[in-house]
């Protein structure tokens, strides 16, 4: 009996010391996710999970036998490339820079850069059909039960593709230490910033699409072709220009990798985060001098890094 109270005591001082961290209003701490196929619920899941981390991973899906979705989606990168623009294939890929699926699960609708996809599993569709990624046919899907089971056991997997938490999720957790006064300070400054009203919640990504200028991109960029996917005319109507407004939904902020943006256009997170507030900030907000906005950098590089990188890179290995 003394021994229970003992341990409710210790329950009680830990999360006392959880409030009393100096920085935690307003922020909302992530949920636990699962990490592999046998965390999931109904069972089925876990088969189709499995049938899915076989086909990320297998070319076998593609058309021309060459690419599978972690050709783009490197483990080791926390399920994107690190670089401006896929390389695949050598196409001149008219594509945006590969968004990380760490977490992909974990983030609300809508899906990708612009949004154009509600669900996670209707997201799949676009890569399992879409040329320039897989391109899949008919043939090789019904050999794996389907179109809708593949697009099923792929958006399974995808949701144990889970980072580990970072030192602002332990810092938020109670343990006060995990994160530098610096990074700290960071925190605070993002949260006077309003950097919230876009990069929502645990993920810190978007809920919606929002109004997003790009100045000085490429030429090639520009190209006459149908629309990508029934959006962003501006970049096909066969004029080329260097700047275009876009729809864009606001990336997650957590395990960042140069280079930043749609398209790559930052390869300087200090720099990056300059330009873009002057894209996004209102005429309310004051803009940032160099030591807050380095402190931003420090919560988003030191805070929101998952040690392991990820935490499932020996599937792949
Ligand atoms: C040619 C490289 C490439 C391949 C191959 C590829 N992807 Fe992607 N993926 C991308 C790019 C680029 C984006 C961003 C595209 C956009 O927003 O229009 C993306 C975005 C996504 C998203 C949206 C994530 C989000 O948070 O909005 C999902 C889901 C996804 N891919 C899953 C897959 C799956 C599953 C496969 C294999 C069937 C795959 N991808 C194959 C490059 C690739
Ligand atoms: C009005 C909505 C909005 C607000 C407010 C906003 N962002 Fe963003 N953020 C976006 C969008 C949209 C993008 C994608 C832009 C692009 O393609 O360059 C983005 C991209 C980013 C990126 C690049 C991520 C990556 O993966 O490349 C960083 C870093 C970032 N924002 C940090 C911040 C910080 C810090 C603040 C507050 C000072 C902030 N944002 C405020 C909408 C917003």
């Amino acid at each position: 009996m003394r021994s229970t109270f003992f341990i409710i005591g210790l329950l009680l001082a830990s999360s006392l010391e959880a409030a009393s961290c100096p920085y935690t209003a307003g922020t909302t701490a992530r949920k636990a996710a699962a990490h592999h196929c046998d965390d999931l619920e109904p069972k089925a899941r876990v088969a189709s999970c499995r049938l899915g981390q076989e086909l990320f991973s297998s070319k076998e899906l593609s058309f021309d036998r060459k690419a599978s979705c972690a050709s783009c989606h490197l483990p080791q990168k926390d399920y994107g490339d690190a670089q401006a623009r896929p390389e695949l294939r050598g196409l001149g890929l008219s594509l945006s820079r590969t968004i990380r699926l760490s977490d992909v699960a974990r983030r609300v609708a809508p899906y990708f850069w612009n949004g154009r996809a509600q669900s996670l599993e209707g997201a799949v569709f676009w890569p399992l059909y879409q040329k320039r990624e897989m391109g899949a046919d008919p043939e090789t899907l019904t050999k794996f039960g389907g179109g809708t089971k593949v697009a099923l056991a792929l958006s399974d997997y995808l949701s144990t593709l889970n980072s580990a938490d970072a030192a602002w999720d332990r810092y938020l957790a109670g343990d006060c230490q995990a994160m530098s006064p610096k990074a700290i300070e960071g925190a605070k400054i993002f949260h006077a910033s309003h950097c919230e009203n876009c990069h929502l919640g645990a993920e810190f990504s978007g809920d919606q699409v929002v109004s997003y200028h790009y100045e000085n991109l490429p030429q090639d960029f520009f190209i006459n072709e149908e629309s990508r996917y029934g959006q962003d005319w501006e970049l096909h109507t066969g004029s080329i220009k260097t700047d275009v407004t876009l729809k864009v939904k606001a990336p997650s902020l957590r395990n960042l990798y140069a280079p930043f943006g749609q398209f790559g256009q930052g390869s300087d997170l200090f720099q990056y985060l300059e330009s873009h507030e002057k894209q996004v900030f209102t005429p309310e907000n004051k803009s940032l001098s160099d030591t807050e906005r380095s402190a931003i950098v420090h919560y988003l590089s030191e805070g929101l890094r998952s040690h392991p990188e990820s935490k499932k890179t020996e599937d792949h290995l």
